[in-house]
Formats: structure tokens, C-alpha cells, sequence
């Protein structure tokens, strides 16, 4: 396949030559360069800077297609102005039709995507890059979908019925780093009682996910470059060179740019790993894609916890909408289990997590204001702000108590010393079913 797009390439790059060729050339003569033996130091040094600037000029040309499917995406977006600007329709439709035709290419996705240009481009780059063996380096917050985004690669590309193997480069304290990763000899080192074959291995044919790359200590960078110029590893302990063809995708929620300019990750590294660079919007920057997660998610819990998809009131869809998400993806997909577990037909802010729970007097009074309450109107004068403020008062003490005691009003109304009809009375006025208590009580229960 070739990566880049005849149309964008510029006249002085007529060959049709593909990165993936190309940048392989590029890195057998760099080996052969660093390890040669018959040339002089100068000399040796003198061609591997040429080998690398035109290494950096290839890579220039992926940024430049990158580039320009930005410009012409954000130019869609920006839309009205300029006489080369699509008209209106074009532009609205221009996200649709990329998604579209990801779709009719058969592209596999294991979630969900809507129109987010940036998403979108992500995807396309993905989808490019799944075919060639190419390194692939994901960024992206936490629970942006870096790991999924490293299964769609594995997925789409010829390596998809071998193993995908995932390791967490964080994960592994650094002793055990170089067992994980290559395995060991029985006796290599204390507790070494088999021999035992690790990560590369297991993945080879296949593809490894290295996530969290940027955690990787220096001396486990020094050897993963070794594995990634020769394609051999050695397991702890042994003489013995065995050769790994695994396709790595590397994840990271850092700057391993930044990183490598102020010498915590190695630059050649870097450089290797990050071939192909794809790029995951955080979840606050892509709002556009919540209604359709939020319809997935309910979708997928309740298959899994075996109810109807959860309803939603107003106010809590509102909210859905306009948090700011700083799990991300994940944070949105545990809340919607969360909801589902936790509500009966219809969920409500009560059902949220109280750490991001809006305060509910504030809620009510302030209602215009802030964008989780935007269905709910100023009130018209004080008496009535005062009445809203107490009616959530009343309705968040009824909320704590039957959490407290688990869902079960007969208690709640002795705690309270209240009469139990009064008592249920009010639970209805609030729509406040103590059953979701119950269910509450159970789930916290299971958690821990
Ligand atoms: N576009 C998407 N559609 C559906 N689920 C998604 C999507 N992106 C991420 N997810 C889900 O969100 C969760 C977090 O994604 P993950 O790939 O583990 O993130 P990261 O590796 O960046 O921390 C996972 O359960 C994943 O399946
Ligand atoms: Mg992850």
C-alpha cells in the first residue's frame, strides 16, 4: 500500500516509492552505517547524518499529508470565507462522507466514531498505517482509546488472526523489565525456576503494544531499540539469538517529544517508534461524539447487566453533554454502567458519582447559569429561589438517608423519626424510588 496520496506529493518526489519501503531502506542503511567496521569514525559519522536527514525528510512528507488533510478538514470547518472554501452543504457534509467512506472501505472499529474531523483523522491514519509493518506511536490522555485505537492497527492489518499481546511498560518494576519483555533462562536469576519466554516472543508474527512507552526506564529504552534495529532478542541468561518479528505500536500520554529534548527518552528511540504518529483528542475536545457514546454505552450495559437501556432525565443528559470528561472515554463508559446499575427505568443526577454531582440547591437557584443546569429557569423572585433551594434540600436528605440505610424506607422513616407514609409520600413528590437504593447498596458492595 502506499501512504501517501499521488495528488498531495510535491513535483520533486516523483517516485512512487512508499514510506514503508523507503523508510526501511533508510534504516538498513543506518544499521550498516553504525555498525561498519572498514570505514573511518569521521566518515562513518558523516553518512549517518546524511542518512538521518533524509530519514527526517521522509518523515517531513508524512507530516506534510498530514498536514494537508488538516488544513482542507479544518478549512471545512472554518467554512464561509475564501473563494476556494466549499460551500456550506460541502462542508457539512465533508466529516459525514470521510465517515462514510471508512465504512464502505470495511474499516474495522470496535466502538463507536461520529464526525470529529480530528477523530476522523486519526482513524484515516490508522487505517493507512494497519497494512505496512510500520511503528506506530498513539498519544492521547488517559482513556482516550489508545489501546483500542492499537487493536483497530492490529485488526486491519494482514497480522490480525496472531496474537496481539499488550504490555504495560509502567506496570513492570525495572528488575523484572528485561524478563518480561525477552523471558529467561531457568536459573538467570533468583526465583528463575523455568525457563520462561517473554512479551517479544509471545507477540512474534503478531503485534506487541507497548502502552505507557513513556515509563519505560533508560537502560529498557537502550534494549528495545537493540530488538527494534535487529529484530533479536536475547532471553536473561542465554547466549542463544532468537529473531522476533513482532509489529510494535507504542502508546504514551506524554510528550516524548519534550521528553527527548530534555534527555529522558532516548531521541533515536523516538524517532523509531514514531513512524506513524496518531494522535487522540481528548474527550472535552470532541463533545460532538458524547450523544452517540452515551447511546453506546447504554446500549452495551444494558446488554451485559440484562435491562432495557437506561432513560435519561433532562438534567442529567445535560449534564452528560457538557462534563468535562478528565478520564475520558473511560470515565463516560463507567458512568453509564454506573447509571445503568444504579437507576430503575430513568437515571438522574442522584445516580451520579457525589464528587461530580452538582450541588443540587446550587442547581436549582443558578439554574441559567451553569451549563449542567441549562434546562432548569432562573427563578422568577427570591421566595420561589428560597422554595427550590429547600425542596432540593429535602430532596437530598431523603437521597442520603436511603443510601444510608440501604434502600429500606421503614428504616429511614425510624432514623428520622418521621411517620412512614409521610415518609413515602415525600419520596414520591421527589419521584425518588427507594428500590434504586437497594441496587446501589449491592453495587458499592461488589466494588470493594
Ligand atoms: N470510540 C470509542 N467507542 C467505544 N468505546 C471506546 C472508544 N474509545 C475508547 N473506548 C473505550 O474506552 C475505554 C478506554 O479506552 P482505552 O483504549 O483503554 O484508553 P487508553 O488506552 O487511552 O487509556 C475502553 O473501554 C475502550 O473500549
Ligand atoms: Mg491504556
Amino acid at each position: 500500500m502506499k501512504l501517501y496520496n499521488q495528488g498531495a506529493t510535491p513535483a520533486s518526489v516523483t517516485s512512487p516509492v512508499s514510506f514503508a519501503g523507503l523508510i526501511e531502506k533508510i534504516e538498513i542503511l543506518r544499521s550498516t552505517l553504525r555498525w561498519a567496521s572498514r570505514l573511518d569514525r569521521p566518515e562513518i559519522e558523516k553518512l549517518l547524518k546524511q542518512a538521518t536527514t533524509l530519514r527526517d525528510e521522509v518523515m517531513g512528507l508524512s507530516h506534510k499529508e498530514r498536514f494537508v488533510q488538516a488544513a482542507s478538514s479544518a478549512e471545512a470547518a472554518a467554512g464561509s470565507a475564501g473563494e476556494s472554501a466549499p460551500p456550506q452543504q460541502e462542508v457539512e457534509r465533508m466529516p459525514r462522507e470521510r465517515r462514510q467512506a471508512l465504512m464502505e472501505r470495511s474499516f474495522i472499529f470496535e466502538g463507536t466514531f461520529g464526525d470529529n474531523p480530528r477523530l476522523l483523522e486519526a482513524l484515516e491514519i490508522a487505517e493507512k498505517a494497519a497494512p505496512t509493518d510500520l511503528p506506530v506511536l498513539i498519544d492521547g490522555e488517559s482513556g482516550t482509546g489508545k489501546e483500542l485505537m492499537a487493536k483497530v492497527i492490529h485488526a486491519n492489518g494482514s497480522r490480525t488472526d496472531k496474537p496481539f499481546i499488550s504490555v504495560n511498560c509502567g506496570a513492570i518494576p525495572d528488575s523484572l523489565l528485561e524478563s518480561e519483555l525477552f523471558g529467561h533462562k531457568k536459573g538467570a536469576f533468583t526465583g528463575a525456576s523455568n525457563d520462561r519466554r517473554g512479551k517479544f516472543e509471545s507477540a512474534h508474527t503478531g503485534t506487541i503494544f507497548l502502552d505507557e512507552i513513556g515509563e519505560l526506564p533508560l537502560t529498557g529504552q537502550v534494549k528495545l531499540l537493540r530488538v527494534l534495529e535487529a529484530h533479536e532478542i536475547q532471553r536473561v541468561g542465554s547466549d542463544e539469538i532468537i529473531s522476533v518479528d513482532a509489529r510494535i505500536v507504542a502508546a504514551t500520554n506524554k510528550d516524548l517529544r519534550k521528553m527527548s529534548e530534555a534527555g529522558t527518552f532516548r531521541e533515536d528511540l523516538f524517532y523509531r517508534l514514531s513512524v506513524i504518529h496518531v494522535s487522540l483528542p481528548a474527550l472535552r475536545e470532541r463533545h460532538d461524539e458524547i450523544p452517540l457514546l452515551v447511546s453506546y454505552f447504554s446500549d452495551e450495559a444494558a446488554s451485559m447487566l440484562k435491562r432495557a437501556p437506561v432513560r435519561l432525565t433532562p438534567r442529567l443528559r445535560d449534564f452528560l453533554l457538557h462534563y468535562d470528561y478528565p478520564g475520558n472515554i473511560r470515565e463516560l463508559r463507567n458512568l453509564m454502567y454506573r447509571l445503568s446499575c444504579l437507576a430503575g427505568d430513568t437515571a438522574d443526577l442522584a445516580q451520579l458519582p457525589q464528587d461530580i454531582r452538582p450541588r443540587p440547591a446550587a442547581l436549582a437557584v443558578v439554574g441559567s447559569m451553569g451549563s449542567a443546569g441549562a434546562d432548569i429557569a432562573m427563578p422568577a423572585s427570591l421566595s420561589e429561589a428560597k422554595r427550590a433551594a429547600s425542596d432540593e434540600a429535602e430532596r437530598a436528605f431523603l437521597e442520603r438517608g436511603l443510601q444510608e440505610v440501604g434502600g429500606t424506607v421503614a428504616e429511614l422513616a425510624r432514623r428520622c423519626d418521621m411517620n412512614r407514609s409521610h415518609l413515602q409520600m415525600l419520596l414520591k413528590k421527589h419521584g425518588i424510588h427507594s428500590k434504586d437504593f437497594r441496587a446501589s447498596r449491592q453495587a458499592d458492595g461488589s466494588k470493594g
